[in-house]
Formats: structure tokens, sequence, C-alpha cells
């Protein structure tokens, strides 16, 4: 059982994405039988077959809970049904919304919880990362980092080196998510801020000295032993924090 961090609360009953708003959402992966059931009436023939190609059933379940949130949480945003949304595929993967320019979203799942970020008219990113202890944390930074921030990382004292791995981690992801270029983006390339009382924001981009700007950065924290972040479109955007549960299913 998860227990969410106390800005994350549940949502009054009526709810709107206002223009300056982004609103993000963490839910519980693993969900009851029954609410599996519902959610996974609303899929959409790939999705379907997606499901159907995992392996593992926890994976399977986890995959229609992740999915059907979204499209449940997107039917109340689009005044759609569930079931009626369509999605498109940019050429990196990123999801949007099939015939609706407005409402942008983006998703991350990592242990028992998914994430979701929704806002209007600007691109979002998010990523979710658990806490996980790792035997080459040094070599995965070294990879994965720019140089300036794997100096920063070893200035840290040892106990503090996996969680600020991670909120690193989360930080670059949900940039490059943000821009939908996944993993073809260079990850060198631009540093983010991530030490422990440092403003969470993204520090340089090279050849894009407009970028830092441009992106507005923050860190999000659902509950223990997670790191995650958001990145958005524009700056001045006011984050809500929600916690999804069953009665937000959309009915009819
Ligand atoms: C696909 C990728 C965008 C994120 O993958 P991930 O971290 O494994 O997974 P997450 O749970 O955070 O995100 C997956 C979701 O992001 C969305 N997504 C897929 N491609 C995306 C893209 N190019 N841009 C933004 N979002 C994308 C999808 O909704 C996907 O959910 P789905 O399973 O329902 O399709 C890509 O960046 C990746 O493979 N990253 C690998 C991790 C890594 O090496 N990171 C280094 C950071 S320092």
């Amino acid at each position: 059982m998860v227990h969410f961090h106390q800005e994350w609360q549940r949502p009054p009953a009526v709810l709107s994405l206002e223009a300056n708003e982004i609103h993000c959402w963490v839910a519980p992966l693993d969900q009851p039988p029954t609410i599996l059931e519902t959610l996974a009436q609303c899929l959409s023939a790939d999705e379907r077959e997606r499901a159907a190609g995992f392996y593992f059933e926890r994976h399977r379940a986890q995959y229609v809970a992740a999915r059907g949130i979204l499209r449940h949480l997107l039917a109340y945003y689009t005044r759609q049904k569930p079931v009626e949304l369509r999605f498109s595929y940019a050429e990196n993967g990123k999801p949007a919304l099939r015939g609706n320019d407005e409402v942008r979203f983006n998703l991350s799942h990592s242990g028992d919880l998914v994430l979701y970020a929704f806002a209007h008219c600007r691109e979002v990113g998010v990523d979710l990362e658990e806490v996980r202890p790792l035997s080459d944390l040094d070599s995965l930074a070294e990879r994965s980092f720019s140089p300036i921030e794997v100096a920063a990382l070893h200035t840290l004292p040892p106990h503090q080196r996996l969680s600020s791995f991670f909120a690193c981690w989360a930080r670059k992801e949900a940039f490059i998510k943000a821009l939908g270029n996944g993993l073809s983006y260079p990850l060198d390339q631009f540093d983010v801020s991530f030490l422990p009382g440092e403003t969470t924001r993204l520090l340089r981009v090279l050849g894009d000295p407009a970028a830092p700007a441009r992106w507005q950065m923050d860190a999000l924290d659902p509950a223990e032993g997670y790191a995650a972040a958001l990145v958005s479109d524009g700056q001045g955007g006011s984050l809500r924090r929600w916690v999804w549960d069953k009665a937000l299913i959309v009915t009819g």
C-alpha cells in the first residue's frame, strides 16, 4: 500500500483545467480486478493487442490500468467517452490526442505507481522513477549525465548519492519526454539542477541558450521512495497534484 505525500489530494467534485494550470495525477498501478475489468473495456484494439503481448500477467494488468486511467482522465478533460478517444504517436513514440491539439498529456510508470500530467496547449513531459539500489550508479551517471552533472554528483556524501541520482535522472528524462525526442536526444548535451536544496531548473542546453527560460522544470514528490519531475513549455504554469481513485471512472 503506497502512502501519497500530503500535497497530493483527492480532487474536488468539479475540476477544470485552466489555461495556466498543469494537472498532475498519481495512481497505484495494481488495481483490483473489478476496476481493471472496467478500465479494460475502454481500450482500443491496438492497446488490447499490446496488453496481450506481455509475458507476465502483472505487467499486462499494469499496462491496462495505466492506459485505462489515462483514457478516463482524458475523457474528463475532453468531455468525450474514454472509448472514443484516439491517439496518434509522434516519430519517437510520444502519444498525443488525435483531433485535439488543446489537451496535452504525458505519463510515466515505475514501481507500483503511474504518474500523469495534463495541460492546455502546452507540451509536457513527466518522469517517475522508483528509487532502487544500483550497483553501477557511477557508470550509469557517466553514460547518461552531462560532465557538469557527473561532477555535481561526486560532490555529494554517499548517503545522498542514490536519491540525487534519481532526481537528476527523472529531471533529464522529463525534459526529453517534453521534447518528445526519446533517447534520440543526447543526454550529455544539457544540464539540470538536482543537488539537495537547489531550485529545480533546466540549467543549460548546448546550442539553445533560450531553453532554460522557455521550459519550466518542477520536482514532484508523490510518495516515499520515488523521484519524479515535470517539464512544461512556458514559465508560470501552476501545478495541481491529484490522487486518482475509482470514483474518477467516467460512466455513461
Ligand atoms: C520511451 C522513453 C521516452 C521513456 O521510457 P521509460 O522511462 O522507460 O518509461 P516511462 O514510464 O517514463 O514512459 C513511458 C510512457 O511515455 C510515453 N512515451 C513514449 N515515447 C515517448 C516519447 N518519445 N516522448 C515522450 N513520451 C513518450 C508513453 O505514454 C509511454 O507509456 P506507454 O507504456 O503507455 O506507451 C525513452 O526516453 C526511454 O526509453 N528512456 C530510457 C531511459 C533512459 O535511459 N534514461 C536516461 C535518463 S538520464
